[in-house]
């Protein structure tokens, strides 16, 4: 029911702030002006959870046709996708059929695909699936989330890969059994991370908006002579944009995660849950004539 009305009055909730349109043909001009700015994309097409098969052929064929279209179109962009949507609930033969036909798609025009991750009772089997992928396609990334315990030796495990890894915080519900619970034990572990996968020699992206964590990094590539060309900042699209624009100018590489589709509705609770702040422009949103 709210799902229902959220989608129905989302734009005025001020979802279309940090959300690229309904469809991938509405998100393309916004990359073409990201693009423009000097941003580099990965695009998101929304949805999670997906229980037949034949809706996970769908979103594998929108993924597909994101690819065509960003090939088309000659955007720098590239693809994030969550295995929920393409069938990880149903069964890994499913899922990784349909990534295979993404991944195929994609190294045809050079475009990397990066798997995003999902709450903890899906890392393990996440990562088998990125492993297996990975020995056959260069041109695919995951997510490590530095809230989990596993994390480190997840980051060591994959180290024989040459992973393409985005780190980041982790944005779902998790218990201490799994989780750090202390936000400052969270941002240690990032650090610790990005030190060990970028000293591990892997391009590595740093998926945050702290300011801590910029500067931590910046500073670990001057102190160990690692170049602008061995990482890149990325951030959501909507937040901190002033930010990015004076990264782009100190000569960083920094990309924006666009998000899109109709099924907004479960991104856009969690970046509220997580930054009360947003829910300021949610409400403008509101009002807006
Ligand atoms: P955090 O929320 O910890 O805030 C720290 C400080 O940063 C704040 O106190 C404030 O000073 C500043 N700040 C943060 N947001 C700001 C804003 N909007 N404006 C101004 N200041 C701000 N998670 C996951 O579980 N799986 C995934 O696959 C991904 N993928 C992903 C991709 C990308 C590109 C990003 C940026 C993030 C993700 N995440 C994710 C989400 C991630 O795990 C995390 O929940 C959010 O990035 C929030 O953590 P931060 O490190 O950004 O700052």
């Amino acid at each position: 029911m709210l799902d229902r009305l959220a989608k129905r009055f989302g734009s005025r909730f001020g979802a279309d702030k940090i959300v690229g349109g309904e469809t991938f043909s509405q998100a393309i001009p916004l990359i073409k002006q990201l693009n423009y700015e000097g941003l580099q994309v990965t695009v998101d097409h929304l949805g999670e959870f997906v229980n037949s098969e034949k809706e996970a052929r769908e979103r594998t064929q929108e993924c597909i046709e994101s690819i065509q279209a960003i090939a088309h179109h000659q955007l720098n962009s590239e693809i994030s996708l969550k295995l929920t949507s393409l069938g990880l609930d149903i069964s890994q033969n499913v899922v990784l059929d349909n990534m295979e036909l993404i991944l195929e798609e994609a190294k045809q025009y050079g475009i990397t695909v990066t798997i995003d991750m999902e709450d903890s009772s899906r890392s393990g089997t996440t990562l088998e699936i990125y492993k297996t992928l990975k020995n056959r396609y260069s041109n695919l990334g995951t997510v490590i989330q530095s809230y989990l315990y596993r994390s480190d030796e997840d980051i060591d495990d994959l180290h024989a890969y040459d992973p393409y890894l985005r780190l980041v915080k982790g944005a779902y519900k998790e218990s201490g059994k799994v989780a750090f619970v202390d936000k400052p034990m969270v941002d240690e572990n990032l650090k610790r991370l990005i030190e060990k996968n970028v000293l591990n020699g892997h391009y590595t992206a740093i998926g945050s908006h702290d300011d801590a964590i910029i500067e931590f990094t910046k500073n670990l590539a001057k102190k160990h002579n690692i170049s602008k060309d061995q990482f890149e900042f990325q951030m959501l699209y909507g937040m901190r944009n002033q930010t990015q624009q004076k990264l782009i100018n100190e000569g960083y590489t920094v990309r924006v995660y666009l998000p899109y589709g109709e099924d907004w509705y479960g991104y856009f609770m969690r970046r509220l849950a997580e930054r009360p702040a947003n829910i300021a422009f949610a409400i403008k949103g509101i009002f807006k004539k």
